[in-house]
């Protein structure tokens, strides 16, 4: 992968363990507690989704909250656990390689950013809660644009502001869709497969992936 200028990379999923809020609560949630996790993680998409071909526009802290309403009634879940699921979610853990390869990256010449479907507030509460926050040159938010991925708008973001061609951002997702719409858009993108998992049929394959960010300096 060649002329890198920019390293932007997805949030939830790929720097931040989305399950890990619903982990810490698995004492009280027993047994169900990932499959609960991944019902509502798949909920909240789709509510991204819906909302923005409805043109019905809310914000990611609304559609996670509607989106965990859906999945505690679905699975049962004693209400009083709404809280504490909520203000876990404000701090998810990183995945374990992230603040590592962040540091490295930082200490080489390319402009380090996220592009999320997050709200400003949120992401900029997840980075400060990790200690993340000094690593970034920007948290980018679709609030921007008001519509949520994979809307070409959206990966429009760090074009405008970096005054840069598409094929000079390495984008890092592990979304497939969303390794999919950055592609389509024409970004570099590299599918972190954390879970060996399959890739969609949406017009595009990604030239790389990798299982954690680790193996990102192999690549740029
Ligand atoms: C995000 C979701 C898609 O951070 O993971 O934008």
């Amino acid at each position: 992968m060649k002329n890198i200028k920019a390293i932007i990379f997805d949030a939830y999923g790929t720097l931040f363990n989305v399950n890990s809020a619903a982990e810490k609560c698995r004492d009280k949630i027993g047994d169900k507690w990932e499959g609960f996790a991944n019902y509502w993680r798949t909920t909240q998409l789709e509510y991204t989704w819906l909302r923005s071909l409805m043109k019905r526009h809310k914000d990611f802290w609304q559609v996670t909250e509607d989106s965990l309403d859906k999945s505690m009634k679905a699975y049962e879940i004693d209400s009083s656990m709404r809280n504490e699921l909520l203000d876990l979610y404000k701090t998810l853990s990183p995945f374990k390689e992230v603040p590592e390869v962040l540091k490295l990256l930082k200490e080489k010449n390319y402009k380090l950013a996220i592009l999320s479907n997050g709200t400003p507030a949120l992401l900029n509460q997840l980075v400060k809660s990790n200690n993340l926050d000094n690593l970034f040159d920007d948290l980018f938010s679709i609030e921007e644009v008001g519509i949520y991925k994979p809307d070409s708008k959206v990966y429009d973001i760090p074009i405008k502001k970096y005054k840069i061609q598409k094929n000079e951002v390495a984008f890092l997702s592990a979304n497939t869709w969303d390794v999919s719409g950055g592609g389509n858009y024409g970004y570099n993108p590299i599918w972190v497969n954390r879970n060996n998992n399959t890739f969609d049929n949406l017009d595009y394959a990604p030239k790389h992936q990798i299982e954690d960010l680790s193996k990102l300096l192999d690549i740029i």
